[in-house]
Parts: C-alpha cells; sequence; structure tokens
C-alpha cells in the first residue's frame, strides 16, 4: 500500500521515512561534525539524561546567538536553572488554564468552519490549522487574536530566515544570516514587550499577566524572559500544531481503511492523532551537546559534541513499533517521543491534542467527503527538521 510518505513525495532525503533503517543508531557526520541519532533507545536514554546530555546546545555554535534571545528559552536550560524556571511558566500555564479553554476551541473551529461551509475546497492551513492555534494562543496570552495576521507574516519571515542556513556554518556568511535571521525576530518581540510592560501597569486576567506576576521564592520572571517564553508558544507552539493538525488529516485521507474506521468510531480520534505524530514528528530533531564523554551502545562521544536526535527515526525503530511505517490510530500502547521524553518534556502537548481532537472531530462532522486533490498537491515546509504541511488544499465534495 503506498503510504501518506511515498504519496506526496516527503522530504526526499530522510531515507528513514520510506522504510529503510540507517546503517547503525548512531552515526557520525564528518562533514557537519555532528552526530546523528536514530534509534529509539539512544534518543530515549539522552532525553531521559540532561546531566550527560545537555540541551544548552547554543554554546557549541560557532554562530553566537544573541544572549538577550536566549533569556527565558528554557529548552536550552539545564537543571537547576531549568527545573526552576519550568516551575514558573507551569505556575501560569497550567492544566485548569487549558481544559478552561475547551468550549471556547470549539467555538472558535465553530466559525472558521462556518466560513467555507458550502464550498467545493478548503485550503484547509489557511481556513483552520493555522488560524485555530494562533487565535486559543493569542487569546490565552492576552494579546489581540485580531492581530493574527501580522503574525502570520512574522512567523513565516522567521522560519524561512531560521531555515535558510546552518547554524554551524562559521563563514562570513554563516555570521550574517544568523543577524539577518534575528533581526526578523525584532519585530515580533517589541509587539510582545509593549504588552508585558502594558500588564505590568495594568495587570489581567490572562498569561501574559500570570506569566509577569508567577513567583517561587520571591523569584519572577524578568520582561524579557515573559518576552521570549511568549515568543516560542507564539511561534513554536503554533506552527507545530498547524503541522500536526494537517499531518493527521494527510494520514487519514492516505489510508482510506484507517479513514473510515476514524470517522465511523471517534473514540480513535486521539489515537489518529498520537499515530500522525509518531509518523511524522512536525519538531523532528532535537539537538543535545555531550556534557562529559560518554558511551551510548557502545559508541564513544566525547565531550562537547553535537548530538542530533531524529525523533522521526526513533519513531519507526522496529525493535519498539511493529509494523512501524503502517499508519494504526489504534496503536497502543504508542510510546512516540514527539513531544519529546523527560524534564524537556513539551508543556503545551494537552493543548494541541486538545485542539487537534476538537478539529479533527469538526471536520470529519462537516464533511463527510473530505479528501486531498491529486490536481492540488500539498505543501511541506522545506527545513529538514520539520515535518509537516504548509498548505493543504482539500475537496470537500
Ligand atoms: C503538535 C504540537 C507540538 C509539538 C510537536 C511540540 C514538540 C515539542 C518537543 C519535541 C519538545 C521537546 C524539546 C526538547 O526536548 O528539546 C517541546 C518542548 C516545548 N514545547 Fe512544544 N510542541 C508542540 C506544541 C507546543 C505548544 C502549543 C506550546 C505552547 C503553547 C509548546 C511549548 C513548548 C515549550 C515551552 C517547550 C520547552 C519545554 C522545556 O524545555 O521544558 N509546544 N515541544
Amino acid at each position: 500500500m503506498t503510504t501518506v510518505v511515498d504519496r506526496w513525495n516527503i522530504h526526499p532525503d530522510h531515507r528513514w521515512l520510506r522504510g529503510e533503517r540507517p546503517d547503525a543508531p548512531i552515526t557520525f557526520d564528518q562533514a557537519q561534525g555532528v552526530w546523528n541519532v536514530y534509534g529509539y533507545a539512544e534518543c530515549q536514554e539522552m532525553l531521559g539524561d540532561a546531566a550527560r546530555f545537555s540541551s544548552h546546545t547554543a554554546r557549541l555554535l560557532p554562530v553566537a546567538v544573541d544572549p538577550s534571545l536566549m533569556e527565558g528559552d528554557m529548552s536550552q536550560m539545564d537543571p537547576p536553572q531549568h527545573r526552576k524556571f519550568r516551575q514558573l511558566v507551569s505556575r501560569a500555564f497550567t492544566p485548569r488554564l487549558i481544559a478552561g479553554m475547551e468550549s471556547r476551541i470549539v467555538e472558535i473551529t465553530t466559525e472558521l468552519l462556518d466560513r467555507v461551509e458550502g464550498k467545493p475546497e478548503l485550503e484547509l492551513v489557511a481556513d483552520l490549522t493555522f488560524p485555530l492555534p494562533v487565535i486559543v494562543i493569542a487569546e490565552l496570552l492576552g494579546v489581540p487574536a485580531s492581530d493574527r495576521d501580522m503574525f502570520k507574516k512574522w512567523a513565516d519571515n522567521i522560519i524561512a530566515s531560521f531555515s535558510g542556513f546552518s547554524f554551524l556554518d562559521d563563514s562570513d556568511q554563516g555570521h550574517q544570516d544568523m543577524s539577518d535571521a534575528t533581526e526578523q525576530l525584532r519585530p515580533l518581540l517589541e509587539y510582545l514587550a509593549g504588552h508585558v510592560a502594558e500588564r505590568r501597569r495594568h495587570p489581567r486576567e490572562d498569561l501574559l499577566t500570570h506569566l509577569a506576576t508567577a513567583e517561587i521564592d520571591g523569584d519572577r520572571l524578568t520582561d524579557n524572559e515573559v518576552v521570549n517564553v511568549a515568543n516560542i508558544m507564539l511561534v513554536t507552539g503554533h506552527i507545530t500544531t498547524t503541522m500536526l493538525l494537517g499531518n493527521t488529516v494527510l494520514c487519514l485521507d492516505a489510508d482510506q481503511e484507517q479513514g473510515a474506521r476514524v470517522r465511523a468510531d471517534r473514540s480513535l480520534v486521539p489515537g489518529a492523532i498520537e499515530e500522525a505524530l509518531r509518523l511524522l514528528p512536525p519538531s523532528t530533531a532535537m539537538t543535545r551537546a555531550t556534557s562529559v564523554d560518554v558511551e551510548v551502545s557502545g559508541v564513544a562521544i566525547p565531550k562537547d559534541q553535537m548530538l542530533m536526535l531524529w525523533l522521526g527515526a526513533a519513531n519507526r525503530d522496529p525493535g519498539v513499533f511493529t509494523d512501524p511505517g503502517a499508519y494504526q490510530p489504534g496503536r497502543d500502547p504508542n510510546p512516540h517521543l514527539g513531544f519529546g521524553r523527560g524534564i524537556h518534556y513539551c508543556i503545551g502537548a494537552a493543548l494541541s491534542q486538545m485542539e487537534g481532537r476538537i478539529a479533527l472531530n469538526a471536520l470529519l462532522d462537516r464533511f463527510p467527503k473530505l479528501r486531498t486533490d491529486p490536481a492540488n498537491p500539498p505543501g511541506f515546509f522545506a527545513t529538514p527538521d520539520m515535518i509537516g504541511v504548509s498548505s493543504l488544499p482539500l475537496r470537500t465534495s
């Protein structure tokens, strides 16, 4: 049977997406100076051991990242700093706050789909999967959702500029590209800084205010840290959710038998989303840096080496997943690494799962014949560490 990957020729360079296993679970890329990690056990070990495998990878990059952008980026922090910082953010971004968004997510989904009701085709990204997560996170943060076209422009510019070069490029051009990419971030950061300053003066019942006022042992986040947390939530959090929703629809479309099963039995919807996350993880490569000399699965890796953990390859490890290339919404257990593992496990996982469940159910309810159009194929983000649709034209009849 043709898989979703073959059908749309997703990332032709990723051989591990197409049933081929890499030569070894860990290989060294001499040209890039990076260790590629493909095995599930190896990725799990690295994600679970922050003492030996540090998240502070920016220190190894030849091209310096502007330090003001790193303040508040907890994905770059190690314990004990990470523990405290994550606790502070979790005080504001609580399971209760997220659960409280459920009825609002249903409303937003309904409003968005009402706009395309009766049309013979829709473009899923523009019509639903981009605006939904951006409106949700904007409303949670307390910034006007009506600014979403501006967020999209900024997010597109940021992704395009950060994916157009290598962080490992030490040439003059590499440094220039980094500085250009950083400039693309400025308008969004300035916009958020304005809102944070306003919340300090006039607190409201929103996530920005909660982030600005959360306190542990007398410590609070600085304004710049709140700005960077909000930036990560707005840009990284929503683009990944956009991709996950589109990827799930694509998986259900490519496997018509499974698509019909999920349509008929909605208890399979959460599993359909998790399985899409396993097969096509939007954030497919995580970086780590060795803090000491290590040995993993018999491979000796010296201190201060850059590791690239290919979650999409680990999620297809036949030692863990039977028939790993098949899309099986009923797969149970499904211990995929799509949201990471260990202390950096995605803080927004529950929010994206809820959005996915609501959006997918609404699509299945409204459109009994939803399908892709071979004459009008989906577009994909080109950057190798992301797997996901950037546009998804669908026919509704
Ligand atoms: C389908 C959607 C999403 C995917 C696939 C995803 C994926 C991931 C992954 C793989 C990590 C682990 C990073 C690492 O170990 O280095 C992570 C961390 C993180 N995610 Fe998500 N994410 C998603 C949605 C979101 C949303 C909606 C938010 C916020 C609203 C969010 C905020 C974060 C933050 C702040 C971290 C860093 C956590 C830490 O370092 O402790 N993500 N995400």
